[in-house]
C-alpha cells in the first residue's frame, strides 16, 4: 500500500469530484435519505433476524418492509435527514444477539435496549457510529469484555452497562473520554483495580458497584471536580479515604463506598465545602477513629450510613446541624457516652440506628416526640425508664427494637398509641410491672418480645389480659414472652390468636392453663 500513494491521490480526487457533481445535479435530500433508511432498513432488519424471542410479538409484526423504518416500533428517526437516530427497545423481552450489522445505523445517536434478555458479546461495530451519545444495555445478559473500541465513540455522554455478566477490568481508557458524563458498569463481574485517570472531562456520576474490583481508589478521583454521584459499594477495595475529600469535589451528592476493606479515619476536612452532598454511605467497612465533629457541616445530608465500622468515641452533638437528616445509621461500631439529646431536634428523622454500640445513659425524651420516626434501633446499654407517653407522638413508629438494654420500669401502656408498630422487642432488660393489655391496640403487630424481663401480671389466679387482647392482632407471627414472672392463668381466648402465628415461647413464665390447649385446633 505504502508503495503506490499516486493511487490513493487520486482515488481522494474523484470521490471529492463525486462528491461535488452529487451537489451540482441538486440530488433532492429525498433521494438521500431513501438510500440510506434503505442502509437502516437493512442493518435493523439483521437485527430483528438475530432476536431469537420476541414474546409480544413487537417486532415480528411491526419491522415489515410495508412502512419506512422511522415508523416502526422503538425507532425514532432525525427530524432533518430521515435517519435512524435513536433505538429503544426496553422492556419488550426480547432474546437474542446483536448483530455487528448495528454498525451500518450511521447516525444512531440513542441505543437503549435495557430489560431484555439479549446476550452474546456487545459488537465492537458499535465504535463504527461517531454520533453515538448514549449506550444503555442495563440488565440484559451480555458477557465477555467490555469492548475497547467504544474508546472511539468520542460524543459518548452516558455508558449503562448495569445488570450483565461482564467480565475482566475497567477499561483504562474509558475515564479518557471527555465527553462521557454517566457510566454505570454496577452488577457485573468486573475485577481488578480502578485505572487512574489521566485527566477527567466532565464526568458526573461513576457507578461500579457490586463487582469485585479491589485495590485502592487512585487518588485522582480526588480531583474530579465535576463528579456528583460516586458509587463503589460492594467491591473488595482496601486503602483509605483522603482527609481533604471535599476540597475538589464540590458537586459531590452521593458518596457510596459501602462493604469494602476501607480503613483510617472518616474524612474530616473542609466538610463545609462538600455542600451538595446528601447522601454518605461507608457502611460494612473498617473505618476507625472517632466521628468528626465536622460531620455537622454537611447541611444537606439526607442519609449518613456510618455501621458496621470500627468508630469509637461519643456521637458528636453536631450531627444534629445536618438538619435534613432523614436516616441516621450508626448500628455495629464501639460508639460510648449518652445519646445527645439534640438527636431529637432531626424533624426529619425516619430512620435511627444506633444499636449494637456500648452508649450509656437514658434515652433522650424528645426521640419519643418525633411525628415522622419510622424505626428506632438501641441495642445498647442504655437505662433508665420509658417515659409515660413513649407511643403518645410516634404515629408512623413501626419498628421500635429496645432490647439488650437495662432498661427498667414499666412498659407504659402508651405504647399503644403507636398505632402502626409492627415489631416491639424490648427482650433482655429489666422491665417490670403488669404487662399492659393495651399491646392488643396495636392492630398491624407481627412481632412481639419481651422475653428475660420481670414483667407479670394482675393476679395469679385470674386470666392473663394483655394474651386475651393479643388477639385482636391478625398480623401476629411471633411472641417471645419466655423467662418473665407472669404467674397467671392462660386465657380461654388463646385459641383465636392469629392464624399467622409462627412462633410461640413462653417458657419459664409460670402459666397456668385451666383447660386443655392444643395449638393448631
Ligand atoms: C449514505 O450514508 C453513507 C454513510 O452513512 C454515506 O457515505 C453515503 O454517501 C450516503 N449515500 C447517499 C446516497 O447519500
Ligand atoms: C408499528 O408501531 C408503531 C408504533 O406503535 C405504529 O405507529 C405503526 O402503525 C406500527 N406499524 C405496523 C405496520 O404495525
Ligand atoms: C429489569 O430487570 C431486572 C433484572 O433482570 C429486574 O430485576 C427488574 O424487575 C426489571 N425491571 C422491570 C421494570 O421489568
Ligand atoms: C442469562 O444467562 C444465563 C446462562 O447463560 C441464564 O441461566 C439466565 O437465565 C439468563 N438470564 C436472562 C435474564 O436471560
Ligand atoms: C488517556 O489520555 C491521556 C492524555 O490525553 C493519554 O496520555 C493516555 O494514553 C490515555 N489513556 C488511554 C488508556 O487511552
Ligand atoms: C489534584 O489537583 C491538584 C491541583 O491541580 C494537583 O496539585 C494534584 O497533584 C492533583 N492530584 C492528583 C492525584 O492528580
Ligand atoms: C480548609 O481548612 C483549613 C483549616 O483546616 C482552612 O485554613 C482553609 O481556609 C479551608 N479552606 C477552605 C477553602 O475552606
Ligand atoms: C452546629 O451548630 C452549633 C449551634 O449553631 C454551632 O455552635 C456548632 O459550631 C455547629 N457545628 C458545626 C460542626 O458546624
Ligand atoms: C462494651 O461494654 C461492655 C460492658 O461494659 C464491655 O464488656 C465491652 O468490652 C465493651 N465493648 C467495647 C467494644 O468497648
Ligand atoms: C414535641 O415537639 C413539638 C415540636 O415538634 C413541640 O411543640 C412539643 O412541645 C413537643 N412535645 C413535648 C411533650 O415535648
Ligand atoms: C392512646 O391510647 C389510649 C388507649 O390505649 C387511648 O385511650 C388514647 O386516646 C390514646 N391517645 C392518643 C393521643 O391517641
Ligand atoms: C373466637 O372467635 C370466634 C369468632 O370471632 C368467636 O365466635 C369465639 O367466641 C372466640 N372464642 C373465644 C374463646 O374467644
Amino acid at each position: 500500500m505504502g508503495g503506490r500513494p499516486g493511487l490513493s491521490i487520486s482515488f481522494t480526487v474523484l470521490h471529492i469530484l463525486a462528491c461535488l457533481t452529487v451537489t451540482r445535479t441538486n440530488i433532492t435530500p429525498d433521494f438521500h435519505s431513501r438510500t440510506n433508511t434503505t442502509t437502516d432498513q437493512y442493518a435493523l432488519l439483521a437485527l430483528k433476524a438475530h432476536i431469537a424471542r420476541d414474546p409480544r410479538n413487537l417486532l415480528a409484526e411491526n419491522w415489515t418492509a410495508k412502512a419506512s423504518v422511522c415508523y416502526w416500533v422503538g425507532v425514532t428517526c432525525g427530524a432533518r435527514k430521515q435517519r435512524v437516530s435513536a433505538l429503544d427497545l426496553s422492556f419488550m423481552g426480547l432474546r437474542g444477539t446483536i448483530p455487528p450489522e448495528i454498525g451500518k445505523l450511521s447516525f444512531l445517536s440513542s441505543f437503549t435496549i435495557t430489560n431484555n434478555s439479549f446476550h452474546g458479546s456487545l459488537p465492537s461495530e458499535l465504535a463504527h457510529l461517531p454520533r453515538l451519545k448514549i449506550v444503555d444495555i442495563a440488565n440484559n445478559n451480555f458477557s465477555g469484555e467490555i469492548p475497547s473500541l467504544l474508546n472511539f465513540l468520542q460524543k459518548l455522554e452516558r455508558l449503562v452497562l448495569h445488570g450483565n455478566n461482564f467480565m475482566g477490568t475497567i477499561p483504562p481508557w474509558l475515564f479518557n473520554i471527555s465527553t462521557l458524563k454517566h457510566v454505570d458498569l454496577s452488577h457485573n463481574l468486573l475485577h481488578g483495580n480502578i485505572p487512574a485517570p489521566a485527566e477527567f472531562g466532565n464526568i458526573e456520576e461513576i457507578d461500579v458497584s457490586w463487582n469485585q474490583i479491589s485495590g485502592s481508589i487512585p487518588s485522582t478521583f480526588w480531583n474530579m471536580s465535576t463528579l456528583q454521584l460516586l458509587y463503589l459499594g460492594y467491591n473488595r477495595l482496601s486503602g483509605s479515604l483522603p482527609d481533604d475529600l471535599c476540597q475538589r469535589l464540590t458537586f459531590l451528592q452521593v458518596l457510596a463506598v459501602d462493604d469494602n476493606g476501607l480503613f483510617g479515619p472518616i474524612p474530616s476536612h473542609n466538610l463545609s465545602r462538600c455542600r451538595e452532598l446528601n447522601a454518605l454511605y461507608l457502611w460494612g467497612n473498617k473505618f476507625d477513629g472517632r466521628i468528626p465533629k465536622d460531620i455537622g457541616k454537611l447541611t444537606n445530608l439526607n442519609w449518613l450510613d456510618l455501621g458496621f465500622n470500627n468508630l469509637i468515641g461519643r456521637i458528636p452533638t453536631d450531627i444534629a446541624n445536618c438538619t435534613l437528616l432523614e436516616v441516621l445509621w450508626l448500628p455495629q461500631n464501639y460508639l460510648t457516652g449518652e445519646i445527645p439529646d439534640e438527636i431529637g431536634q432531626l424533624r426529619y428523622l425516619r430512620f435511627l440506628s444506633l444499636g449494637a454500640n456500648n452508649l450509656t445513659g437514658t434515652i433522650p425524651f424528645s426521640i419519643f416526640n418525633n411525628s415522622v420516626l419510622q424505626a428506632l434501633d438501641c441495642k445498647n446499654s442504655l437505662s433508665g425508664r420509658l417515659p409515660p407517653t413513649v407511643g403518645r407522638w410516634l404515629p408512623n413508629l413501626e419498628v421500635l427494637l429496645l432490647w439488650e438494654n437495662k432498661l427498667d420500669g414499666p412498659i407504659p401502656s402508651s405504647i399503644s398509641n403507636a398505632s402502626g408498630l409492627t415489631t416491639l422487642h424490648l427482650s433482655w432488660n429489666s422491665f417490670s410491672g403488669v404487662v399492659p393489655a393495651a399491646l392488643g391496640n396495636l392492630r398491624l403487630l407481627q412481632s412481639l418480645a419481651f422475653k428475660a424481663n420481670f414483667l407479670t401480671t394482675e393476679s395469679s389466679t385470674s386470666e392473663i389480659n394483655f394474651l386475651a387482647s393479643l388477639t385482636n392482632c391478625k398480623y401476629l407471627k411471633n411472641l417471645w414472652i419466655s423467662e418473665n414472672p407472669i404467674n397467671g392463668l392462660l386465657p380461654t381466648q388463646i385459641g383465636n390468636l392469629s392464624s399467622s402465628l409462627e412462633i410461640i415461647y413462653a417458657d419459664f413464665c409460670n402459666i397456668k392453663a385451666a383447660f386443655q390447649w392444643k395449638l393448631g385446633i
